[in-house]
């Protein structure tokens, strides 16, 4: 069902883990399937630009969100904030030679979780935020919260 690519960064993923003392640290649920994802980030001025000079991430969810969560991180490693905040879900499957239709939504979560720390670390700068962010910011905060429903609403019946 997977591609060789998404099993290699499902067996051996780059970037996870946590960083000492981030600058930004974010969480986000995908609402399809409940999975979360801790992005966090490191940004460095290098001139004018700010790089994401290291980034970590920490991923509960399906073999799909581990390998795209890998890829994320690398494909935004080392680039500036501006051409992190590009990266879109289709990127992410097509570095993996593509997921299966029904695991699409899988990369969805990995590029949520890299608009939400730019966001938050632009927010954090007092640094403009454009239309574009603000709304991906908005979609990620009704998906976490949907993410939390649906968790405390799973305790509830564990709970009997
Ligand atoms: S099934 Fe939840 S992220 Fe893949």
């Amino acid at each position: 069902m997977y591609s060789e690519k998404v099993m290699k960064h499902f067996r051996n993923p780059s970037n996870m883990g946590e960083l000492d003392e981030p600058d930004v640290e974010v969480q986000v649920g995908n609402p399809t399937c409940g999975d979360m994802m801790t992005v966090y980030m490191d940004i460095e001025k290098k001139g004018d630009d700010k790089y994401v000079e290291d980034v970590k991430f920490e991923t509960f969810g399906c073999g799909a969100a581990i390998a795209t969560s890998s890829v994320a991180t690398e494909l935004v490693k080392g680039e500036t904030i501006e051409e992190a905040e590009e990266l879109e879900f289709e990127d992410i499957a097509d570095k993996l030679g593509g997921l299966p239709k029904i695991k699409m939504h899988c990369s969805n979560l990995a590029s949520v979780a890299v608009h939400e720390a730019l966001y938050q670390y632009r927010k954090e700068e007092g640094m403009e935020i454009s239309q574009k962010l603000e709304k991906q910011h908005k979609s990620a905060l009704e998906s976490k919260k949907a993410v939390e429903e649906r968790r405390e609403g799973q305790g509830k019946v564990f709970e009997g």
